[in-house]
């Protein structure tokens, strides 16, 4: 489908091309499409400032230059992508751009959380926006929740994990009993780890961006001076053994809490009973659980690191200030997240046509055989079964449950399946289907 907007296309500047400026630049591209039409206007990248390429990204056709300030000076650049990360260069560049009226856009965690307050003082007297969901937890959309749709509650605590390299370190050691420097230097080769890993291990990174949720949760100024900080490194194998026996997970936590008193506000290994949602949270991903007056806890959770995940919140930050850059009333946040003359025709499928996997649970007379039968009633419809159990026949009754998981098939096949499987004299009743989703 083509696109056609009457408006020009906002044109904005890269500064930094390293992971996340790349998978920046590479969502914007392949994306532009649809991105145009839920922002309302295309967006173009105008110019990058890089010191070395990237071989993850074709920028042929975009200018390119070696000097930050010549996209924060750049007048065609109407907003600034800052993704140079650290305190002094990005702060200048972060500041320059403000102070040049155009608005702003960062993933920078440290720079928020400590010269956030400063920076936002000045972005409030220039008029311009500073957007900064890509800095906490990556592609997990969590400033947004916190800040828009958790809007009618008090805040009572959050609580997350939120450093990737860490929780990645903790997870191979849980799961293969693999040494801490050897997983920290997986994490570094995979594009996580901060350019110092002792802002990763020693809670520091976390800390940052607790520091960013603390203030967006409970309408406080950023203090990352105040925050509790404790690494994972004396963590040993042992450690997460016992925890282990005793139905714990250590996971590396941030915790703000309201009290009466004050705000806890603390990074520090923590034990989780073992069959917490967050508890499960493996490997690189993040998870953020907050909890409301109103809302109760909510839970979100997703990749807090890497080249893609973190363009998606950078990338849903420059829509966010597209949208709010329009005087138009409708063109602020569209109730239907697209714009309305954006909408797609792209036709709902009915149930019959949609596919998944499906759980069937059969009740069956315990006779030779039938198990036979219905495996080739699915056969014979192309459904193929993943697997088969079998339990004890009910006392009550003498039918024999037997579940099978098929994997993903159309439902106008399943429907007839089952069909032909209640007909059978050996099967009694409806049999039960559950769709199965492995949402991976
Ligand atoms: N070093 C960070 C992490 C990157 O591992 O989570 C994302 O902020």
């Amino acid at each position: 489908m083509m696109e056609s907007f009457s408006v020009k296309p906002v044109k904005v500047g890269i500064c930094g091309l390293g992971t996340v400026g790349g998978g920046t630049y590479n969502v914007l591209k392949r994306n532009a499409g649809e991105i145009a039409r839920r922002a309302g206007r295309g967006i173009e990248v105008a110019q990058i400032a890089a010191r070395r390429p990237n071989s993850r990204c074709d920028t042929s056709g975009t200018p390119v230059t070696a000097d930050v300030f010549a996209v924060v000076n750049n007048p065609e650049v109407d907003i600034v992508i800052e993704l140079i990360g650290g305190y002094t260069v990005a702060r200048e560049v972060v500041m320059q751009a403000i102070e040049n009226g155009k608005h702003v856009v960062t993933a920078n965690k440290a720079l928020i959380a400590v010269h956030g307050n400063e920076i936002f003082a000045r972005a409030r007297d220039k008029g311009v926006i500073v957007a900064f969901e890509a800095a906490v937890a990556g592609g997990i959309p969590v400033i947004k929740a916190i800040r828009e749709g958790l809007s009618a509650n008090r805040i009572n605590w959050l609580a997350g994990i939120i450093n990737g390299t860490g929780n990645f370190i903790l997870s191979e050691m849980r799961e293969k009993g693999r040494a801490f420097a050897d997983v920290l230097k997986e994490a570094q080769a995979l594009g996580y780890a901060e350019a110092d890993p002792t802002f990763d291990v020693e809670g520091i990174d976390a800390a940052h961006k607790l520091t960013i949720l603390a203030s967006i949760a409970f309408g406080i100024p950023l203090q990352f001076d105040k925050a509790y900080t404790e690494g994972i490194t004396r963590l040993t194998s042992a450690d997460v053994t016992y925890a282990e026996a005793l139905g714990y997970r250590i996971k590396h936590l941030g915790v703000a809490r309201r009290t009466d008193k004050g705000i806890e506000l603390r990074v520090h290994p923590t034990l989780i009973p073992a069959d917490r949602l967050i508890a499960n949270v493996n490997g690189v991903m993040n998870a953020v659980m907050v909890n409301g007056d109103a809302a109760g806890s909510t839970l979100y959770y997703g990749a807090g690191a890497g080249m893609e995940p973190t363009a998606s919140s950078v990338v849903a930050d420059l829509v966010d200030v597209v949208r709010a850059m329009t005087t138009d009333p409708e063109n602020r946040v569209p109730h239907l997240a697209f714009q309305p003359d954006e909408l797609s025709d792209h036709p709902i499928l009915p149930i019959a046509q949609c596919e998944s996997a499906y759980y069937l649970r059969v009740q069956a007379k315990d006779h030779p055989g039938v198990l036979a039968q219905v495996a080739s009633i699915l056969s014979e419809r192309g459904i193929n079964i993943e697997s088969v159990m079998q339990k004890e026949a009910e006392e009550h009754d003498g039918l024999v449950p037997m579940i099978l998981l098929t994997h993903r098939v159309a439902e106008q096949r399943m429907d007839d399946a089952i069909a032909a499987l209640e007909a059978l004299d050996d099967v009694a009743g409806q049999v039960m289907r559950i769709r199965v989703e492995q949402l991976a």
